[in-house]
């Protein structure tokens, strides 16, 4: 009875992260994953309401999919077509209005009940709505084994969001904040150290408000988290993303100092350098309040790469607001940075905002940015020349006999050698920076001991 699953995930890591935790629950009902929509006879699609173009890709692949599953239809088999996700919960019953041959939808905290869903589905036959917040937590329905995840595996520990920036979908989308038992965590990231990750990175909306129950009943914060994780053996490197500027604590910034397997990245979002557009977006800090936390952490981790993320073309940002994020950015000196144009987004604060700015400013500001942005990018790159990486090798290069992997500072290298270090840790000597990755010199590849 071997059916095929096949998955299409939008959107961040957590998106990825709940893919795969979908996949294990359907794989006791025997599905198995597939590679194509064509070969499966279930497909999920994972949604992201980010962004109106994020948002538009749900519907745009559906009505291929409607497509896909006429055609079998006509030679006696059926297709179910699921949505999951940010844009399941946000427009679930305008989806199943608008796509009659969508069967279920289900949303980011409700996905444990697919196997219910699918039967009622196979049973009764119509359309099936599950966006309901449950009141208990879908990690206590989830199976505690999963499918192999490769050397890099993704751990979500905490999820959705009480922030509220006046811009963002995600508190509606993805709930009220929720933090894992540190027991529950420690044991799948055991399961996925033995299924053989070698990095794990944990994932929150905003992770680094993590407040999950210890074993001692008391609530922990990540950095103790982060230690509790680093004794597991075999675990290599850990990362967390995504933190808010205004959660990170003594005990988060210290672990920086002291656990080595801690990598010296961190992508900490400030969305904007001027304070009254943080204000308005609120964010609820400054941008002193941002560099105050950067000193903070270079305190502990002089070596520490940033990241980050911005918008541009906020309601009512002016030049002199642009200018101050500009400003931001040569102060800090970030090794890598995502921009975005501001895209109103129905049901925020921000979107009813009356001084909208223009498309053609959004993409003039976007574009100085991401210059900016850029410039430190390949300097940082450029500094990084002539030193040697532990690279952790993640797949094949487009060329015959390349590498490519990642440094500790997240940065990618691409080099030459053997297909057998995929999955490994090695040591590489980057040869020369350009813009966005690093090249390694080949020859000096070699593998690093646990
Ligand atoms: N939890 C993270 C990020 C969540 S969304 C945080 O607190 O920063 C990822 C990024 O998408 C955000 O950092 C923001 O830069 C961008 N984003 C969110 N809503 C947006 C919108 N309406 N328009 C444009 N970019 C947006
Ligand atoms: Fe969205 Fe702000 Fe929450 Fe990040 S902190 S998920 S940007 S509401
Ligand atoms: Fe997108 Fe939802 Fe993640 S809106 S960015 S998939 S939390």
């Amino acid at each position: 009875m071997a059916k095929k699953l096949f998955v299409r995930t939008y959107g961040c890591q957590m998106n990825v992260y709940d893919s795969a935790r979908m996949a294990d629950v359907l794989a006791p009902l025997g599905y198995a994953p597939v590679e194509a929509p064509e070969a499966a006879d279930m497909v999920i699609l994972n949604t992201c309401h980010i962004r109106e173009k994020a948002s538009e890709k749900t519907f745009s692949e559906l009505g291929r999919l409607s497509l896909v599953k006429e055609e079998r239809r006509a030679g006696g088999r059926d297709l179910t077509i699921a949505v999951a996700g940010c844009v399941a919960q946000a427009e679930g019953g305008e989806i199943l209005r608008r796509a009659p041959y969508v069967d279920i939808v289900v949303g980011p905290q409700s996905y444990h009940q697919l196997p219910e869903l699918v039967a009622r589905v196979a049973r009764a036959g119509g359309q099936v709505l599950a966006t309901d917040f449950p009141a208990e937590p879908k990690f206590d329905h989830l199976p505690e084994d999963g499918a192999a995840p490769g050397p890099q595996a993704f751990l979500s520990v905490q999820e959705g969001c009480d922030k509220f920036c006046t811009f963002c979908v995600v508190p509606y989308t993805r709930g009220a904040e929720y933090s894992r038992p540190v027991a529950a965590i420690v044991a799948e990231a055991r399961r996925l150290v033995r299924q053989g990750a070698i990095e794990i990175t944990l994932l929150g909306q905003n992770v680094n408000a993590f407040h999950g129950e210890g074993p001692d009943g008391r609530a922990w914060g990540l950095g103790r988290l982060i230690r509790r994780l680093a004794e597991i053996d075999g675990l290599r490197r850990l990362r967390y993303t995504t933190s808010h500027p205004s959660d990170l604590d003594d005990e988060l910034i210290s672990a920086h100092r002291d656990v080595d397997t801690l990598m010296p990245f961190l992508h900490l979002p400030v969305q904007s350098g001027s304070d009254r557009i943080l204000a308005a977006m609120n964010r609820r800090h400054t941008a002193a309040d941002y560099l105050r936390q950067v000193d903070r952490l270079r305190a502990v981790r002089p070596d520490l790469a940033l990241s980050s993320d911005f918008i541009v073309g906020f309601p009512g940002e002016t030049e002199a607001d642009l200018e101050a994020t500009l400003d931001l950015v040569e102060r800090v000196g970030f090794a890598q940075a995502y921009s975005f144009k501001y895209s109103a987004r129905p049901g925020t604060p921000a979107a009813l905002m009356t001084e909208q700015v223009s498309e053609g400013d959004k993409t003039e500001r976007l574009r100085r940015l991401h210059q900016a942005i850029k410039r430190h990018q390949l300097a940082f790159n450029r500094r990084s020349v002539g030193q040697r990486f532990e690279v952790l090798v993640e797949r094949p290069g487009r060329k015959p006999g390349q590498l490519i992997g990642r440094t500790p500072y997240l940065q990618a290298i691409h080099f030459d050698g053997p297909r057998r270090l995929i999955g490994r840790i090695v040591s590489v000597v980057a040869g020369a920076a350009h813009g966005i990755s690093l090249a390694g010199q080949a020859a000096i590849a070699e593998e690093v001991a646990a």
